[in-house]
């Protein structure tokens, strides 16, 4: 074993289906994950972020480039990657005909686990998702996020080496995934590693330490949460109603962008009190708030679809 966890290096998969344009979905995709890390694959619907996980979990054969879990290629000996890994696929459901309780106890035991490991781990991953009262309801029966949380739960209770989770919490409810969160944290911190995607930027900055934007099939921009905010211009955004009128006032702060007669300033915190010294010479109200996730992803993305 290596101290990488994941090297994917100019991965490459464009897909033919007869009587259907080829389609490039990964354009030469290269990154990296440590041993132990939790990263986060951001971008729209279409950016690719599913292909890269069906690549790298062995479910997909790439059209170029190569995937290293563990320093083992994934397409040359899937078979060797994977007893390291398990899988939230997108829009995976459980076994209709299956309770979650025997669900995740016989995946356990289809990975090799003793039936003491099994129901022990079975039982824990099912208290953490909350399933406990409904672990013995067929799963044909569970509402939407009660089968995600099933999913998720089987996948948890493997403790494999390397999770991957296509947007794991999708139709919960906040508490779900605030337990989802929860766990995958324990998780990391006993040494697994952990790729998902999610399209709730605010899961991806509560859970990951390293983000990786996608677009149209190659990596945009990777950072941390925090350097990714830093690279829209600002730690602040002033929110001024009534501001749009007063815009070149505020020009020398930072990028402004007025929202009908409002005017919203990406500022830097050290230049506050000047910046709303001008606001009150205006007679403006201003609102100060962080600047989140949403902005920084909207403002990497949206420079690329203007270059479109
Ligand atoms: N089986 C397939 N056959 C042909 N094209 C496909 C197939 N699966 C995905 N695609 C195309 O490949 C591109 C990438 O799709 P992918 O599912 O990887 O995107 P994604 O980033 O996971 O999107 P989402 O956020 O909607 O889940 C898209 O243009 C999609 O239409
Ligand atoms: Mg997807």
């Amino acid at each position: 074993m290596t101290d990488l966890a994941l090297r994917s290096v100019g991965l490459r998969k464009t897909y033919r289906t007869k009587g259907s344009p080829p389609v490039e979905a990964l354009a030469g995709v290269t990154l990296e994950v440590r041993s132990g890390e939790r990263v986060a694959l951001l971008g729209r619907n279409g950016a690719g972020k599913t292909t890269f996980l069906r690549i790298a979990s062995t479910l997909l054969r790439p059209t170029a480039g190569a995937v290293e879990i563990f320093g083992v290629d994934v397409d040359q000996h899937p078979e060797r990657v994977r007893p390291y890994i398990a899988v939230v696929p997108q829009e995976g459901k459980p076994f209709f005909h299956l309770t979650p309780r025997e669900q995740v106890y016989t995946y356990l035991r289809a990975r090799g686990l003793s039936r003491e490991t099994g129901k022990a781990r079975a039982e824990a991953a099912l208290e953490a998702m909350g399933l406990t009262d409904f672990a013995d309801r067929l799963a044909i029966t569970l509402s939407g996020g009660q089968r995600q949380r099933t999913m998720v739960a089987t996948v948890l209770a493997t403790e494999a080496p390397f999770l991957f989770l296509d947007e794991p919490t999708i139709g919960m409810d906040p508490f779900a995934r605030r337990s989802v969160w929860a766990s995958l944290r324990a998780l990391s911190r006993r040494g697994s590693t952990i790729m998902l995607t999610t399209h709730y930027l605010d899961e991806a900055d509560e859970l990951s330490e390293r983000l990786y934007i996608i677009d149209r099939g190659v990596v945009r921009v990777s950072g941390t949460s925090e350097e990714l905010k830093r690279s829209v211009g600002g730690t602040l955004k002033v929110h001024m109603p009534g501001g749009a009128a007063e815009i070149e006032r505020f020009r020398s702060f930072g990028r402004c962008v007025p929202d009908g007669t409002g005017l919203t300033v990406i500022a830097a915190p050290e230049r506050l009190g000047e910046l709303m010294g001008v606001a009150v010479a205006a007679h403006l109200t201003a609102t100060v708030g962080p600047v989140t996730l949403e902005e920084a992803f909207l403002n990497v993305v949206g420079r690329s679809i203007d270059e479109e």
